[in-house]
């Protein structure tokens, strides 16, 4: 059997690529390597545990000997790596963080899948997730593209970039079977409430304000995250090795329109009053270097692959909000303990 090893598969979009890969290929043992950080929560897979082609494994990718471990114990054939520090807010309040994570682990893994692969690449492959941020920020004109150069402005987007070359780099140097994918902002169930969307539904339930950064005209590509796990399966069993994928849902929005679009969805489904929930936006200090506009061609990969998003953005945010408010368990759960105190730091001791 092939041996997948997922990393951050506890996370957000790693919980969706985890479930998909383990109902879909019963014949593939499916590892999820996670460090379970405040982002990662078992919760969000709690649905398969106990399936026989699935296992967790608890682990910092930051540990190369541990990941050399792993490596051995379950015989990796491939690697599709999400394990990150993900939120662009944090990554400005403690750059060194994605540095090791997003740059160091990323080499630890690469460095594990060469050492362990040895001279035989066969059926081997090093997939690794990447964000759009990379190519930096664009004004009201043109896309992404797979050529575009590298601007990242963010200490988060800096990391991925850089790991981004790394990933390149073996390709390069060593012929390890790399693909990478650039995908566009994502949204849906099990995203942790620091990110615009969770964040925004989870605070107009409460009745708090909506911290709007600037004046709300940055605009962002927004993806269902079942699409971007639908694209990553496609490109996984499909690209071409050494290629890029951009993923992007071809679906811009301001950001005040988008949360305009939030407020109307959460007050219909709880039945409230058109309007309602207007009066809790609130315009704030903007975030520090705040890319403009990210938007995602995404044509490589529907004419090379046939990928396409699935569904229409009204549909899919309706979708996320009703997720969020039936499973106030999950939110009520990752929004105690430390989240209280981060919540505080960043939007009300200011
Ligand atoms: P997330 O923050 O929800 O999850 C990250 C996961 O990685 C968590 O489960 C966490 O526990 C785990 N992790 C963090 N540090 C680790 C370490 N040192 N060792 C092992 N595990 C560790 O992130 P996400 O939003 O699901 O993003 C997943 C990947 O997709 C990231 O690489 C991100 O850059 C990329 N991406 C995200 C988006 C988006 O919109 N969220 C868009 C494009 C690309
Ligand atoms: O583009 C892909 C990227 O999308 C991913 O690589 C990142 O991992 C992911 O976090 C996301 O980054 P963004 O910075 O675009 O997402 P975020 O949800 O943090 O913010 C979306 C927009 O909303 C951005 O313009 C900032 C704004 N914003 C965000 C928050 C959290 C606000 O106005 N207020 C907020 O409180």
């Amino acid at each position: 059997m092939e041996n997948i090893l997922i990393t951050g598969g506890a996370g957000f979009i790693g919980s969706h690529v985890v479930r998909l890969f383990v109902k879909k290929y019963p014949n593939k043992n499916i590892i999820n390597l996670d460090a379970l950080t405040y982002a990662g929560n078992l919760e969000n897979l709690k649905d398969i545990e106990g399936e026989k082609n699935y296992t967790f494994e608890k682990a910092d990718i930051c540990e190369l000997e541990h990941i050399n471990f792993l490596f051995k114990k379950y015989a990796i054939d491939s690697v599709i790596h999400l394990a990150a520090e993900s939120h662009v807010d944090r990554s400005i309040k403690d750059p060194l963080a994605f540095a090791r994570t997003n740059v160091m682990g990323t080499l630890n893994l690469l460095q594990a899948a060469k050492d362990n692969w040895g001279d035989d690449f066969t059926n081997k492959l090093f997939y690794h997730i990447s964000t759009d941020e990379v190519y930096g920020s664009l004004d009201d004109k043109g896309f992404f593209t797979e050529n575009s150069p590298y601007d990242p402005h963010s200490p988060y987007s800096a990391s991925k970039a850089s790991s981004d070359h790394f990933v390149r780099s073996f390709y390069d140097t060593y012929q390890l079977p790399v693909i990478i994918s650039n995908c566009s902002n994502n949204y849906g169930s099990y995203q942790f409430p620091e990110k615009l969307i969770p964040l925004f539904i989870n605070n107009i339930c409460n009745k708090k304000q909506l911290p709007v950064y600037g004046n709300g005209e940055n605009v962002r590509d927004w993806l269902f995250v079942e699409d971007h796990a639908r694209a990553i399966d496609i490109i996984f069993h499909n690209g071409n090795i050494g290629d890029t994928y951009n993923i992007g849902g071809f679906n811009e929005w301001k950001n005040i329109d988008l949360i305009k679009v939030l407020i109307k969805t959460v007050d219909k489904v709880l039945g409230n009053p058109v309007g309602t929930s207007d009066k809790l936006i609130n315009f704030v200090k903007d975030r520090k270097g705040h890319d403009y506009r990210y938007a995602i061609d995404s044509t490589k990969l529907k004419e090379e692959l046939g990928w396409e998003p699935s569904l229409q953005f009204e549909e899919g945010i309706e979708k996320t909000v009703k997720w969020y408010l039936e499973n106030q368990d999950w939110v009520k759960n990752v929004t105690s303990g430390d989240y209280q105190n981060y919540y505080k730091e960043m939007y009300e001791n200011k």
